[in-house]
Formats: C-alpha cells, sequence, structure tokens
C-alpha cells in the first residue's frame, strides 16, 4: 500500500507554489497526497516567519499531532519554510517530535531526506542557501498542480532589507530564474489548464536575469508569456514601489494579456515612517507612480498593504496613510499591526501603544472597507468580465474573479470553467460580488 503524506500552508503566495512543488517531490518517494490528517505517514508544514503568531501556530499544530498519534506510529514530521530557516536548530531542540527542518533554499533535497529518515537517520537539518541548485533540480519536475489560475515563482529573495521585516533573513539574496525556465513551466502550466499566469517573486519587479549580451527583465519576461497561445491572462506579484521602471510601465500600454491591476504595497502614507522603515521612496514618488499608470490606463485598480501602529508613528503620520488611502483608492488591500520581529532593525525601536495601534487598525479598515462596498456596489447591473476558476465546494454556482481580482460568485455552467465570461452582477458586499452568465437562460432553454 502506498505511503501517504499530508501537506499544511501558512503564509504568501510563494509559499504556496513552494507547497506544490515540494508535493511533486515527495510524490518522486512513492508517496501519495492525503487530506486526512488522521491517516498520514509524513506530515510538512512549510510555515511562515512574517509575524510573530505564525511561527507559533506552527508549535500549536505539531501539539495537536502529537495527541492524534498518541497510540498510533508516528508520521515523519518535516518543517519548511521561513520559520524553517530562521530557527532551523533551535526547533529541532525545542520538540524532538520533529523529524527535520528544511529551508525554503534546499527543497531539492527533500526526496534524500525522506530517504535517510525511513532508514531511521536521526533529526535532519538543512537550511543551506544554495537558490540555483534548488531551482535546477525543481526544474527536472513536471510542475503537475495546475490551476485555472498558476502560479510561476521567478524571483526569489530579497535585497531590500526594510526595517520590520524577515524576509530578507529567511528567503536570501535576490535571484531571477532563467527566461527559458519560466517559459518552459508557462507552456507545462497551459498543457495541465492554466489560463492565468501569476508570476511571483518576494520583489518580482525586480527580477532581473543577466543574459551574455543584457539584462532580461520583468518587461521582457511579460512580453515573452503574453505571446504564449492558451494564456488569457498574466499578473505579478509582489511588486515593490521603488522598482517600478519605465519599461514595466509601458508594458500597460500595448501587452494586451496584462491586467489592468497591481497589487502595490506602499506600507505608510508618511514620508518620516517611510524613511524609518527604509522603504526608499516618498509618498510623492508613489502617487506619481499611480498618476502615470492611471494616465495609460484610466480603469487600472492598485491594491497594497499597510502596516500601522509603527514605532514613531504619530496621529499626523497615521491621517497621512488615511489621506494616501483616499487619493489612491485602494482594493483588495491588507493592513497589519506592527510585529516586532527578532533580528530586524525595527525591533530595537521604541514600540508605541498598544491600545492605539489597534484603534488605529480598525479605522484603517473599516476605511478600507468603506472603499471597497462602494466599488464593488457601482459594479451592479453592471456586466464585467470574469475568469470563472472552479465550481464551489458542494455548491451548484462557480467562482471567477474580474480583471481587477474581485472575486465573484456565478451562475454559470461547468463547461464555462478555465473561459473569461461575461457576467451581469447583480448583489454585491465588501468582499465580492454575484451574478450570473449573460444569456446564461437563453443557453439553458435552447
Ligand atoms: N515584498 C513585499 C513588499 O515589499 O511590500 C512584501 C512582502 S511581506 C511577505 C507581506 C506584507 O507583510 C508586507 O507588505 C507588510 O505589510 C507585512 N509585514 C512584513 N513584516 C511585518 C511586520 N514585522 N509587522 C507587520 N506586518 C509586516
Ligand atoms: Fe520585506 Fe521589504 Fe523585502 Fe518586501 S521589500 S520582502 S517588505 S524587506
Ligand atoms: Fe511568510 Fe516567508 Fe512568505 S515569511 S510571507 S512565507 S516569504
Amino acid at each position: 500500500m502506498s505511503r501517504k503524506f499530508f501537506i499544511k500552508t501558512f503564509g504568501c503566495q510563494m509559499n504556496e507554489y513552494d507547497s506544490n512543488r515540494i508535493s511533486d517531490l515527495v510524490k518522486k518517494n512513492g508517496y501519495i497526497k492525503t487530506e486526512d490528517l488522521n491517516d498520514t505517514d509524513c506530515y510538512i508544514l512549510n510555515t511562515c516567519h512574517i509575524r510573530e503568531k505564525a511561527t507559533e501556530k506552527v508549535y500549536h499544530d505539531i501539539g495537536r499531532l502529537k495527541k492524534k498519534y498518541r497510540h498510533k506510529k508516528k508520521p515523519l514530521v518535516l518543517i519548511t519554510g521561513c520559520v524553517a530557516q530562521a530557527e532551523n536548530d533551535e526547533m529541532l531542540k525545542r520538540e524532538k517530535y520533529i523529524d527535520a527542518v528544511i529551508g525554503p533554499q534546499s527543497y531539492q533535497n527533500i526526496p534524500k531526506v525522506i530517504n535517510d529518515l525511513e532508514s531511521k537517520i536521526k533529526q535532519v537539518n538543512f537550511t543551506d542557501f544554495d537558490v540555483i541548485e534548488k531551482f535546477d533540480e525543481l526544474n527536472t519536475l513536471e510542475n503537475s498542480n495546475s490551476k485555472v489560475s498558476s502560479f510561476i515563482t521567478i524571483q526569489e529573495g530579497c535585497d531590500k532589507f526594510c526595517s520590520f521585516c524577515v524576509v530578507p533573513y529567511t528567503r536570501g539574496a535576490e535571484y531571477s530564474r532563467s527566461p527559458e525556465e519560466i517559459i518552459n513551466e508557462a507552456k507545462q502550466l497551459v498543457l495541465n489548464g492554466a489560463k492565468e499566469i501569476v508570476l511571483l517573486g518576494q520583489n518580482v519587479n525586480a527580477y532581473n536575469f543577466k543574459t551574455e549580451e543584457n539584462f532580461f527583465k520583468l518587461s521582457n519576461l511579460i512580453n515573452r508569456l503574453n505571446k504564449i497561445e492558451g494564456i488569457k491572462r498574466i499578473r505579478y506579484t509582489t511588486s515593490h514601489p521603488k522598482d517600478m521602471t519605465e519599461d514595466l510601465i509601458n508594458c500597460y500600454k500595448n501587452v494586451n494579456k496584462l491586467m489592468p491591476f497591481l497589487h502595490l504595497p506602499v506600507q505608510s502614507g508618511s514620508n518620516k515612517i517611510l524613511k524609518k522603515m527604509n522603504r526608499k521612496y516618498t509618498r510623492e514618488k508613489y502617487l506619481s507612480i499611480i498618476k502615470k499608470m492611471r494616465e495609460i490606463l484610466p480603469n487600472m485598480e492598485f491594491s497594497s498593504d499597510f502596516i500601522v501602529g509603527y514605532p514613531g508613528e504619530t496621529d499626523k503620520d497615521f491621517e497621512d496613510t488615511l489621506d494616501l488611502i483616499k487619493k489612491v483608492n485602494f482594493v483588495n488591500s491588507f493592513s497589519f499591526i506592527y510585529n516586532k520581529r527578532p533580528g530586524t532593525p525595527a525591533s530595537n525601536f521604541q514600540s508605541i501603544d498598544e491600545k492605539l495601534q489597534k484603534k488605529r487598525l480598525i479605522i484603517i479598515q473599516s476605511l478600507l472597507q468603506k472603499i471597497q462596498k462602494r466599488k464593488n456596489m457601482k459594479s451592479i447591473r453592471k456586466i464585467k468580465k470574469v475568469l470563472i476558476e472552479n465550481r464551489l465546494k458542494n455548491q451548484k454556482n462557480f467562482f471567477g474573479r474580474t480583471i481587477d481580482l474581485t472575486p465573484v460568485i456565478v451562475e454559470a455552467k461547468d463547461q464555462d470553467i478555465g473561459n473569461v465570461i461575461d457576467v451581469e452582477i447583480t448583489a454585491s458586499n465588501h468582499n465580492g460580488l454575484y451574478g450570473f452568465k449573460k444569456n446564461l437562460k437563453k443557453e439553458v432553454a435552447a
């Protein structure tokens, strides 16, 4: 009988992508994937280190696993991702139930780790940074995890060192994969049924591959992907405002598959705080990027990430952030209370009052929600182009997204999965839209 593996993912889209690739690797060892946590031979937790709570969740999950398997054969327990990288040996010491910690640049070693553990070799630590070897190995695998909307990691790591962030320490220096590898992977995903390609990187717009003659940038890659038949939509995330170069902005003029939507985290609208965060741009620079892009595409929408209650943030600084939100009219955004991360420069700064942080989070979230709700309401009775991704579990309706990533629940047909269809919007809330496929009644009657 085949052995089974269970994988749980925390954190960003890059971790989701990695989990799919880890699954491909574990299958090489003869394991099959299970969704049943009560019956697994190998338990993998792909972790995130961005906030303190994310780390604590890992130990809670292992505690629960231990209870479940108290009277059964213990599964192999592998910890991957950014907590594994940041805490490595500490994790093995703190929790003896863990068999291996494997950092994001060492996933190519997973088949060997599992073989070693099956041969009863003691706890294993693989947390070296070897990004080239990692992608060399992963390129030999077929990416078998295509969905209608599929991710491709094109760039890893970060050289920006924002004062609050752990990513440069957990994912290492910036590294760009070769265009050929990426194009081949995109073609493979299309063969498996992908219609939308989302290019991923911690700093995706810092993508820069050195060829013999020159540099191949994100704008070049987008142009190449645009030519692949079968791809209907192209997106990329997450971008840093400092790397929104002219060539990339100009793609919005003539690359027809590039969606008029950009996630461009600003973090704060105050120049004083941006400087203290080491973000390397000003609010004026940020607003000028938005203006330039909306001049090219008036229907261009933006989403963002915000950190509230950063050390030194005064009422005036916070007001500047609210003002910037109103100026840009962001959609689909995320906001977080500043969380002190050990080892980062900001961890030495004086924190501000916790109650004030919480109050500001409520204010910013209600403003973002209000804008989103207003925008969603404006869509009622309009026709929206929606890429249908899947049928909702146990329901007759389908899930899709508009060009600006707004989720839509749609009455449609199974044949519509993978197609961009016209949807008549009938209702909305702050989370998304509801509607039906235009002419559905005629199709059903026919
Ligand atoms: N590279 C992206 C950028 O430059 O904006 C962000 C990547 S990070 C994985 C995602 C988001 O987590 C950030 O945009 C930031 O808002 C949030 N974040 C990172 N460190 C944080 C911290 N120490 N406390 C609170 N939020 C944090
Ligand atoms: Fe973190 Fe800043 Fe790098 Fe984004 S750019 S991953 S926030 S250090
Ligand atoms: Fe978390 Fe690592 Fe992503 S810290 S957000 S999983 S890069």
